[in-house]
């Protein structure tokens, strides 16, 4: 079997005395696209966190592309390939469109060679996303679907093997949600592998093509997004006893 591209190997995340992951194990292939459910509070944005390098872990291990990488900074694993968007947006908001993407371009291309001034990349970039006409808009007047679009952008411009989504569709429309998939389908197919965590069950199921689902901290069932929908265990995290 080929080695999986991300290994997450019982990751235990403690705030205090409270345990908000109790050593979770999963495994995402290269090229797949991933869901990640689960009730508020289960953990979810937390292990993005420790997979991403903005928490650490306690106990257990990441694992991407083989190598042990639990012990590097966000930034480390981002020239790694491992690029997430934040459940709320984090734009540069004084700065326009295009200066947001090229920032993020200057910071996430340091050890590779990028010549030019990254006007041309971040408009193919902006383009993916159908940002590129707003590219001379300041951040801060964008439309919440906008905003979305821009914070995917910016994770995108790392040029990520792994791109991690975190609710990136909460509070859009219908219409705007398949904007969003539909994107997030391009970008799969020209080879990212995605992990998207949402609580929009149409989105999530028609997105995946395998689903964990989170509990209090600890990962209650996993499989094809039928095999989800039909399981006992998750029905009950979802409604209560
Ligand atoms: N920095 C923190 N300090 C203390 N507790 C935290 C911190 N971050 C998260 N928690 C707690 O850890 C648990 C898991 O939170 P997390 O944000 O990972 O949940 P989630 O599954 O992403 O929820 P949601 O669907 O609402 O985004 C929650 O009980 C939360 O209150
Ligand atoms: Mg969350």
């Amino acid at each position: 079997m080929a080695e999986p591209l991300l290994r997450v190997e019982g990751v235990v995340k403690r705030f205090g005395g409270f345990q908000a992951l109790s050593g979770v194990s999963r495994h995402v292939e290269a090229g797949e696209r991933f869901g990640l459910i689960g009730p508020n509070g289960s953990g979810k944005t937390t292990l993005i966190n420790c997979i991403s390098g903005t928490l650490r872990n306690e106990s257990g291990r990441i694992v991407f592309k083989g190598h042990d990488v639990t012990a590097l900074a966000a930034h480390q694993r981002t020239r790694r390939g491992i690029a997430r968007t934040f459940q709320i947006p984090r734009p540069f908001t004084g700065m326009t469109v295009l200066e947001n993407l090229r920032v993020t371009l200057e910071y996430a291309a340091l050890d590779r060679a990028a010549p030019g001034d990254g006007i041309a990349e971040s408009m193919d970039i902006l383009r993916l996303v159908g940002l590129d006409a707003k590219a001379d808009i300041t951040s801060s007047r964008l439309t919440q679907i906008e905003m979305r679009k821009l914070e995917l952008a910016r994770a995108m411009a790392a040029k990520p093997s792994l791109l991690i989504s975190d609710e990136a569709m909460a509070g859009l429309s219908s219409s705007e949600v398949d904007d969003l998939l539909a994107i997030l389908f391009r970008l799969n197919e020209t080879g990212t592998t995605v992990i998207m965590i949402e609580h929009i069950m149409r989105a999530v199921m028609r997105f995946s093509q395998r689903i964990a689902v989170l509990d209090a901290g600890e990962k209650i069932a996993e499989g094809s997004p039928a095999a989800i929908v039909g399981d006992a265990a998750v029905e009950k995290a979802y409604l209560g006893e």
